[in-house]
């Protein structure tokens, strides 16, 4: 019999999200999508008030400036599908692939650069050590355990030994094609069974009208950004703003995914928040410096800790095919624990976009600089220079995060499991600012007027944020709910209510509980929230 495995933290948030409604597989019903995750009712305020976040500290108060003045970023909603045009002119038809490996008896199909392969050598009781050949497992935190698990399996049936552990694994698309053929895959105990990696378009296509045929296909967008490049003219045009300045958006983006993974890390739908920074291309590097530490703010300010938070340049050949420079935020995830994965990308995207989009659309996407002009004139630069000056297309600097990412970073920085706490060992430190329900507010038992003065004090707090009332089961009970899904305030109206006016106001993490005047407890709470979103 299978020994009994102890959850991962990752398995015991996966479950206390879907046991307290923050997310849920997708068509769950019908055994669910791959990829695809819905957002329950908790889920879907803690998505809201991080996307509220940003949009408040991008569009609304965006950050000073490096020369100490505000800065102008305007906000944009651009459709899902665009002109399939659009997506030609961005590389994506040509160059958003993933090199994708099938296994041809078990017909799985994997990220050939999720492969890991390492060499299987068992000690025998002899002494000597025999080499069983290469063998495949996937990336991750667990993948020198997942391999010496099958080596042992298949070392016990010749004969038993000691699995060493593997040397270190080399990529399946860094290997030979000889020596690729020689590779037995994660799920089969024989080689060869791994086809050549082929490349993959990740875009998800559909067809606009009601003729599919070549000329209707279009496609999901699979990134936000490129609404924003198209309606860049318009912008210029339209509204006051003028280079430097951004462009910001919050969406849905799709990606079909070759191997959606590690809950909604990794998902075929997710949202995006991306802003573009169109300036100067001499200012390009600047800016860049700017926004990597404008977005290390942010994530610090959603209360990401500092030592689970990173910043990462990109290799050479890691940079994506429109970037001259990029860097990513990471942070230190569970299942990459001790290491880091992606949670940002901030990329220097030159002049690419605006100039293929120029290219393929025939339209002038370059900037007439008037201010530059007049400092140019006043320089004494002579005209036939300040007119070559003057005109220019604009560089971009594009902080790029993932939303539904991001709550997966809040949910897993505020998990805490604490087998000494009462009533729940399971509990969620959100930053208060940010936590789904604000408050919570309980008669403590369904008599002696309570509930009406409990529902009363909750139609009053819930003008200012978010509450819930709830008066059933044992009050111990409801506090631990409230923990659990990462409630900070509890009021509970009493027995000494009645007395004195007062009320018991719970704080989530420390579990004091003080009385306040109950003509007080808003004002409280409206003092230790802050300025809450949600
Ligand atoms: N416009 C640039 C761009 O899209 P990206 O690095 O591909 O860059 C930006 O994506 C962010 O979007 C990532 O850092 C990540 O947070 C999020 N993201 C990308 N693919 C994702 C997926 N399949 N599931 C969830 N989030 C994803």
């Amino acid at each position: 019999m299978a020994e009994p495995t102890t959850p991962s933290v990752m398995e015991k948030i996966v479950s206390l999200c879907k046991r307290r409604g923050f997310v849920y597989p997708a068509s769950e019903i019908y055994g669910g999508l791959n990829g695809f995750w819905d957002y329950g009712p908790l889920g879907v305020l803690l998505k809201n008030n991080i996307r509220d976040w940003w949009w408040r500290n991008m569009v609304i108060t965006p950050p000073i400036g490096p020369d100490g003045h505000p800065i102008d970023i305007v906000g944009l909603d651009s459709s899902i599908v665009q002109n399939p045009k659009t997506w030609v002119a961005s590389g994506h038809v040509g160059g958003f692939s993933d090199p994708m490996v099938d296994d041809r008896e078990t017909k799985q199909r994997y990220r050939a650069d999720h492969l890991m392969v390492a060499a299987a050598r068992v000690k025998r009781k002899s002494g000597n050590t025999d080499e069983l050949g290469l063998f495949a497992v996937l990336s991750g935190d667990d993948a020198s355990d997942v391999f010496v698990k099958k080596i042992d399996k298949l070392a016990r049936k010749t004969g038993g030994g000691e699995v060493l552990p593997p040397e270190g694994f080399t990529p399946f698309t860094k290997l030979s094609a000889e020596q690729r053929q020689q590779v037995v895959g994660p799920d089969v105990s024989t080689p060869g069974t791994l086809t050549e990696p082929r490349d993959f378009n990740l875009m998800f296509q559909t067809y606009v009208g009601a003729l599919q045929s070549e000329e209707s296909k279009a496609y999901l967008r699979p990134e936000t950004a490129q609404g924003i490049f198209l309606q860049y003219k318009n912008i210029i045009d339209t509204t006051r703003v003028k280079v430097p300045f951004g462009v910001a958006q919050i969406g849905k983006s799709f990606r079909n995914e070759v191997t959606p993974r590690n809950f909604i890390f990794r998902s075929r739908e997710f949202e995006q928040m991306e802003m573009e920074w169109f300036c100067h291309p001499d200012e390009a590097r600047k800016w860049y410096e700017f926004w990597k530490d404008e977005r290390m703010k942010w994530w610090r300010s959603l209360g990401v800790s500092e030592s689970n938070l990173r910043l990462r340049d990109h290799e050479a050949d890691e940079l994506s095919f429109y970037s001259k420079m990029t860097v990513d935020i990471e942070y230190r995830y569970p299942f990459t624990a001790p290491d880091f994965g992606e949670l940002e990308g901030i990329a220097h995207r030159g002049e690419y976009d605006l100039s293929q989009h120029s290219k393929h659309s025939g339209q002038k996407l370059d900037y007439f600089d008037q201010d530059l002009q007049v400092k140019l004139k006043e320089q004494g630069v002579s005209p036939e220079e300040i007119k070559a000056k003057s005109r220019y297309v604009p560089n971009v600097i594009e902080p790029a995060s993932g939303l539904t990412r991001a709550v997966l970073v809040v949910l897993c920085e505020a998990y805490r499991n604490d087998p000494n706490r009462q009533g729940t060992t399971e509990m969620l430190s959100i930053r208060p600012q940010f936590a789904p329900i604000k408050c919570g507010v309980f008669p403590l038992v369904q008599k002696e007027g309570m509930p009406e003065v409990a529902e009363k004090l909750y139609l009053d707090l819930r003008q200012h944020f978010t509450c819930e009332y709830d008066q059933k089961q044992a009050i111990g009970r409801r506090y631990a709910r409230m923990d659990e899904i990462g409630t900070p305030f509890c009021v509970t109206i009493d027995g000494q209510t009645a007395q004195d006016q007062t009320v018991t106001i719970r704080e989530r993490d420390s579990m004091a509980q003080e009385r306040v005047a109950l003509d007080k407890v808003t004002g409280y709470l409206v003092d230790k929230l802050g300025n809450p979103c949600g």
